[in-house]
């Protein structure tokens, strides 16, 4: 960081399963930071489209539903969808198939990062997570870490999280949407998931999630004042 700064904007991006969320939301309490989660903002709007049953080429009533549309999370990251809570809805099936499709969509790109700016903006500092938060929505944040996994360790971790829930998937169920997902979110022409040149790339296959903590907390404390 050029310039010491109590209030440092921290992107954190990575694909699914590596932990981001878990690492971020202690991350931002370790360091008093906020924290936004800006996934949930998609799983939000995907859900209202999917409620609404938009035809996602239909860009006159997408954008009927955009202007209509407002997301907030507290935070405890709990989501609220025109005033509703759908902090669990946004995490079923449902969302979970058609969030990345409905992510690809640049105008609902366009309205979504002009949110998570303006959150920043209004933050004494703050840890966001996403796929692009380091590439577009705050290109100059202070610190930026991307975390990485192997394939079959993400999926691991994500049939363990379902699980836990007592949503029982085959781990061929789990593997195959993971690689869908990753495939559309890393090929899509707006803001595909990168690293960029300038992230601190951080494989968290062997590492437990303290150890992923410690490091993020330790690399931006550093630095700190
Ligand atoms: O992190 P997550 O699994 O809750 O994200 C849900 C989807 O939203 C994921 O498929 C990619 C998309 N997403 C995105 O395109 N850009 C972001 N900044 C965050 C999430």
């Amino acid at each position: 960081m050029s310039q010491k700064n109590n209030y440092p904007k921290i992107a954190i991006d990575g694909p699914a399963g590596t932990g981001k969320s878990t690492v971020t939301r202690e991350v931002s309490r370790r360091l008093r930071l906020k924290y936004l989660d800006t996934g949930a903002m998609y799983r939000a709007i995907t859900l209202k489209l999917l409620r609404e049953k938009v035809d996602l080429s239909d860009d006159q009533a997408l954008e009927d539903i955009l202007q209509r549309t407002v997301i907030k999370l507290n935070d405890k990251q709990e989501v609220f969808l025109n005033g509703e809570d759908v902090t669990e809805e946004i995490r079923g099936a449902a969302v979970n198939k058609m969030v990345s499709p409905v992510a690809a969509i640049s105008r609902v790109r366009r309205r979504l990062v002009e949110m998570q700016r303006a959150i920043a903006a209004e933050s004494g500092g703050i840890v966001m997570e996403g796929r692009d938060i380091a590439s577009k929505v705050m290109p100059d944040a202070d610190f930026k870490f991307y975390l990485d996994a192997t394939l079959a360790e993400r999926a691991r971790r994500r049939w363990k999280e379902q699980n836990d829930k007592g949503i029982i998937l085959s781990g061929e169920e789990v593997m195959a949407e993971i690689k869908n997902r990753d495939s559309i979110d890393s090929k899509r022409d707006d803001s595909p998931l990168t690293s960029v040149f300038d992230a601190i790339v951080i494989d968290t296959t062997s590492m437990d999630f303290e150890a992923v903590v410690d490091k993020i907390v330790d690399t931006i404390s550093a630095d700190l004042p």
